[in-house]
């Protein structure tokens, strides 16, 4: 019985161990992952705006660079897990209140990906203007989340 124990007791350590250099690499590969996902997004939202400045933009890739960014944006929402903020380390510059406020981070994403999903449609249409107008509430939401939650340079 006694032996059973032991063993059982050494089972839990052993998990114990496992668990915590699981913890201790992934953070990093997260928040790697992550700001690739950000740059990916900040790169279709720099094509988008080239575009509209244009007097006969590519409604294609205005289309296409939105609906990259509506895509990243709703898997970037799974790539904040507790424990991958400044606390842990690596450079990053989520600021803490993500995490006491997830409630209004995950409003504003679902909000900026709203917006991202508006400009699909419009660059489904021939009026510029208001692919333009919808690029300028896009950038808005962005600005909107990285006031409250994303560090300053
Ligand atoms: C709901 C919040 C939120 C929204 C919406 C959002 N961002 Fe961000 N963004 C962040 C946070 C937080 C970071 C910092 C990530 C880190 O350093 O770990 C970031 C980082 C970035 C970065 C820097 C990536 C790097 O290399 O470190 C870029 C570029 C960026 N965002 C562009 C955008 C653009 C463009 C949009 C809109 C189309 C947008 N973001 C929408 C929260 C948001």
């Amino acid at each position: 019985m006694l032996r059973v124990i032991l063993i059982a007791g050494a089972g839990v350590a052993l998990l114990a161990s496992v668990g915590a250099s699981v913890q201790a690499a992934a953070p990093e590969t997260i928040i790697q992952a992550r700001k690739a996902k950000y740059r990916e997004i900040g790169k279709a939202f720099k094509s988008i705006n080239d575009e509209v400045k244009k007097s006969a933009p590519d409604r294609g890739l205005i289309g296409s660079s939105a609906s990259l960014i509506a895509g990243n944006l709703r898997q970037v929402g799974s790539l904040f897990p507790a424990g991958s903020g400044p606390s842990s380390g690596v450079r990053t510059k989520a600021l803490p209140t993500i995490w006491t406020k997830w409630p209004e981070f995950a409003r504003l994403n679902a909000a900026a990906t709203g917006e991202a999903g508006k400009l699909v449609l419009a660059s489904r249409g021939a009026d510029v203007a208001a692919i333009a107008a919808q690029a300028r509430s896009l950038g808005k939401a962005c600005q909107a989340c990285h006031q409250q939650f994303r560090d300053e340079d």
